[in-house]
């Protein structure tokens, strides 16, 4: 029997450091993530510089722990894949380096892979015990043997910095079909969570706030554009600070790069949290499944709808698009929670098939800050 391929991944393009071990492009052998979250969530939204210092610190303890929860040493791995971008430039850098100087010391070959490629390339993983329980998996004649995803598929990519939706012809090759033409839809979480007093990262924080909820008590605006399948969530961002201010609370109380954002009663302690929270989350997830509507039915090619990206982690959303699948008779492959928001597994598994067919990128790599989804 062949050797499987080993891949080491590494993702540093925003506020996680995290780096895995992928074998044969699929299956996960470990995924560790150090979170930043907490060291931004003063600031209400990540702070480069303080990203950069602190990925310079977590990168040399994620890296060994991944490598030794995998069981894997250096030179048993095939190669290395490492995100170039898009991303923050100082954020990237320290994966990029990282990973030239491990390329270096050990004579591996070493890939730069594009995050949003990323984030589409996580349907393809497989990590045990985490979707599926061993005695699934052991029925099924094991993880290799569960079935890609079906192409080509629609793909919708939601996440902090990007809103991209695209046609995945076959595993990585990719066109795009629009994107936001404003603020990505993690950004109008975390932007609305600010305004309504909820804290860092807001997505979660909206999620949970929304769950008592009545997302009907607000009709807030769901984004028209000029071309059908880009979004935008500029005009629901200001519906959100309108609303704010005529309940007569500061949407402006937690802004401040230096400043700690404010607990809920500096915005207005009368205000209806809860119930705005959950008409944002209604209206984001109705712009979102509005767009693959209509993709789907310009696309009737498609054999599945995949949505990853922070956002998909979203549970209105997830419900809301398994109903729409249904109606439609179109699965919908959803990443389990832990590969939605940033990691590294996902790198590896799109680096995976270049270092397959023997590229390698070597020391003269760069980092590519505004690369868009459909850049290999
Ligand atoms: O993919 P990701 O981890 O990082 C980027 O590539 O940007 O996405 C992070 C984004 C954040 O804006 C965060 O608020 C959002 O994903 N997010 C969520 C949820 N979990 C994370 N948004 C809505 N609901 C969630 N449960
Ligand atoms: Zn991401």
């Amino acid at each position: 029997m062949s050797r499987p391929q080993l891949v080491l991944g590494i993702e540093t393009s925003c506020d996680e450091t995290a780096a895995s071990v992928v074998e044969d492009g699929r299956i996960v052998r470990s995924n560790v993530i150090a979170s930043q979250a907490e060291l931004h969530a003063p600031y209400g939204g990540v702070f480069p510089e303080v990203a950069s210092r602190q990925h310079v610190r977590d990168i040399v303890p994620v890296l060994r722990q991944a490598l030794d929860e995998a069981s894997v040493r250096l030179d048993q791995l095939s190669g290395i894949a490492v995100t170039r971008g898009p991303g923050l430039s100082g954020a990237l850098l320290v994966g990029l380096n990282a990973a030239k100087g491990l390329a270096l010391g050990s004579g591996l070959p070493l890939v730069g892979v594009n995050h949003l490629g990323g984030h589409l390339a996580s349907q393809w993983l497989h990590h045990d015990g985490v979707l599926l329980s061993p005695d699934v998996v052991a029925s099924l004649g094991g993880l290799h043997a569960i079935p890609s995803p079906p192409t080509p598929h629609l793909a919708l990519v939601v996440s902090g910095g990007h809103t991209d939706l695209a046609l995945v012809h076959e595993r990585g090759r990719v066109t795009r079909l629009g994107g936001t033409m404003d603020d990505a839809a993690g950004e109008a979480f975390d932007k609305a969570a600010r305004m309504m007093g909820l804290g860092y990262p807001g997505g979660p924080a909206i999620q949970a706030a929304a769950a008592d909820g009545d997302d009907r008590r607000f009709k807030l605006p769901v984004g028209r554009t000029p071309l059908p399948l880009d979004f935008s969530f500029s005009g629901l961002k200001t519906a959100v600070r309108r609303t704010v201010e005529r309940l007569g609370g500061d949407p402006d109380a937690g802004r401040g790069s230096a400043k700690a954002v404010e607990p809920a009663e500096a915005v207005g302690s009368e205000l209806p949290v809860a119930d705005l929270a959950a008409s944002f989350q209604r209206a984001v997830v109705i712009a979102l499944i509005g767009r693959i509507g209509i993709a789907a039915t310009q696309y009737p090619q498609i054999r599945a709808v995949c949505v990853s990206g922070g956002v998909s982690a979203n549970h209105a959303l997830r419900t809301a698009l398994t109903t729409w699948g249904a109606e439609h008779e179109l699965p919908i492959l959803l990443p389990p929670l832990v590969l939605c928001t940033d990691n590294a597994a996902m790198i590896a598994a799109a680096g995976a098939h270049g270092l397959a067919t023997g590229s390698d990128d070597g020391v003269e790599l760069d980092i590519a800050v505004g690369l868009a989804i459909d850049v290999t």
